[in-house]
């Protein structure tokens, strides 16, 4: 059978169904809305924004944000019109799978993996920096040996196992926590706009975009494939620094797309889905533009803490109280982004191995919390691992490379559905088609030019492993290829042995 066969719409519906591979129907919009910004406001507000302005974009790092919105508004719009026509869990896998074909289907599954896993580790990473500076704030030293940045990061790993627990034991135990971070979170950063608004110096913003400049010249495997391929010239600052400013706080809008992950578990998820997708989208999109246009306005960008810009700029105006409050936020904060991350991850895997494209024991759900428990204890180990052994700084590129390109993918699926199941309901639509997914797709695709070669090179491997994977075990065993009916599960060895 061709890799390009598709699984129909209504084969997904039904496998959604399935006595022992359903979820429970419990979000609603407001859930749904909590979850989008309790995972798209992390690591990127708290820590890249500094770092942007202060190597690429300067003030102008607020119009990076306005590019990295557009971007993520447009494949927003994608995303809402998929899930209001699919509301299937597993988000951009389940969409292709029932449009471009089980091949792509893969690849994008394998993609949203390395986004959501590696993102799970970068943040927690994040995280980790943030406690042991609140710690020291409060007068505590954390040993070095086990602190980031060492041969092990331990509170990165021991993080990821606590959220791996309450992942397991119930989605909707698990939002509950969400929403008291999420509050928290909001709370500190509505906190840095108002309290900051008082110590801007408009100087600093003047020139609000500063002079391009040659950059630090990208050479070898780190230089911008784009680059490489034009020869353009490195600058930094500049229209061209706001360009690049975008593709780093890229990292910042992430997330909004896994709110498509929940589809299964969304009350009215015709309705419901856009709404989170697209609310929590511009809810962080106003506050990210805020926040960059305070700190940036405090501090002269060229003076800006590139580790911890919101805490430090604080401490520069001599506010230091203010200062340990805003990373005690950062940590209570960066940790619903790992875990809806993990969450995330965890119905991905979900959906591909109640389609057997990995084996279908692992995604049995546990009557009595009614999640994947299995598959959360695995994807939690190795996340808990990458994040305690990887270097810092080395896996936010794969993350926005294989995010882009989910995004890509999707944009593309939205007319090729349109063109074959004009019959299906569609509860949004995304105006303009076929013209406004086109764009999205190739919006995408220039950010991902702009990643560098060494991104690219790991990127391919990555890939390449997938489809090892694929023509290996997925390809004969997925229930396309052996014809296993939909609702054939029941009194299967595997849901048998689980109970
Ligand atoms: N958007 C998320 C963050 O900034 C991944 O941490």
């Amino acid at each position: 059978m061709s890799v390009f066969r598709t699984k129909s719409i209504e084969a997904s519906m039904a496998s959604a169904d399935e006595s022992d591979h359903h979820l429970k129907r419990r979000l609603s919009a407001l859930d749904l809305t909590v979850f989008g910004v309790g995972v798209i406001i992390g690591a990127g507000i708290f820590t890249l924004t500094g770092r942007a302005a202060k190597d690429y974009a300067g003030p102008a790092i607020a119009l990076s944000f306005v590019v990295g919105a557009v971007v993520c508004g447009l494949a927003a719009l994608c995303y809402a019109e998929f899930a209001s026509t699919v509301p299937i869990s597993g988000s951009a896998y389940t969409f292709s799978y029932a449009t471009l074909g089980e091949l792509i289907a893969w690849i994008i599954g394998w993609d949203l993996l390395l986004e959501l896993m590696l993102g799970a580790s970068v943040v927690a990473q994040g995280w980790s920096t943030y406690l042991v500076k609140l710690l020291d704030q409060l007068g505590i030293t954390w040993p070095e040996s086990l602190a980031p940045g060492s041969h092990f990061d331990l509170p990165a790993f021991i993080l990821i196992a606590l959220l791996t627990t309450l992942v397991a034991i119930g989605i909707k135990e698990s939002l509950r926590v969400n929403l008291v971070l999420v509050a928290i979170k909001l709370f500190i950063v509505l906190f840095v706009i108002f309290a900051g608004i008082g110590f801007i110096n408009r100087n600093n913003w003047t020139p609000f975009i500063p002079p391009s400049q040659p950059g630090e010249a990208a050479s070898g495997l780190t230089t911008p494939l784009f680059q490489a391929i034009t020869g353009v010239e490195p600058v930094t600052f500049g229209v061209l620094g706001i360009m690049s400013g975008a593709a780093v706080v890229f990292f910042a809008y992430i997330g909004f797309d896994v709110v498509a992950t929940t589809a299964e578990e969304a009350k009215n998820p015709q309705r419901d889905l856009p709404i989170g997708i697209i609310g929590s989208l511009v809810i962080c999109t106003v506050l990210y533009m805020a926040v960059s246009l305070v700190i940036t306005g405090m501090v002269k960008y060229d003076k800006i803490d590139p580790d911890a810009a919101l805490a430090s700029a604080f401490t520069s105006v001599g506010k230091d109280g203010y200062a340990t409050l805003i990373s005690a936020g950062a940590v209570a904060g960066l940790t619903t982004v790992v875990m809806t991350l993990l969450i995330g991850a965890t119905r991905v895997t979900f959906a591909m191995s109640r389609d057997r494209l990995i084996p279908s024991g692992l995604g049995v759900t546990n009557e009595r919390t009614g999640t994947p428990v299995k598959l959360t204890i695995i994807i939690g180990s190795v996340v808990a691992l990458i994040a305690a052994l990887t270097p810092i700084g080395k896996l936010e590129e794969m993350v926005n490379i294989g995010t882009l390109t989910a995004f890509m993918l999707v944009s593309i699926a939205i007319p090729i559905l349109r063109k074959r199941r004009p019959d299906l309901k569609r509860a949004f639509k995304v105006p303009g088609s076929p013209v406004v997914p086109w764009l999205s797709a190739l919006l995408c695709f220039y950010l991902i030019l702009n990643l560098s070669i060494e991104t690219w090179i790991r990127f391919i491997v990555w890939m390449a492993i997938g489809f090892l994977i694929y023509f290996a075990y997925s390809r004969h065993n997925s229930k396309l290829a052996t014809g296993e009916p939909e609702s054939g599960i029941e009194g299967s060895p595997e849901v048998l042995s689980e109970r």
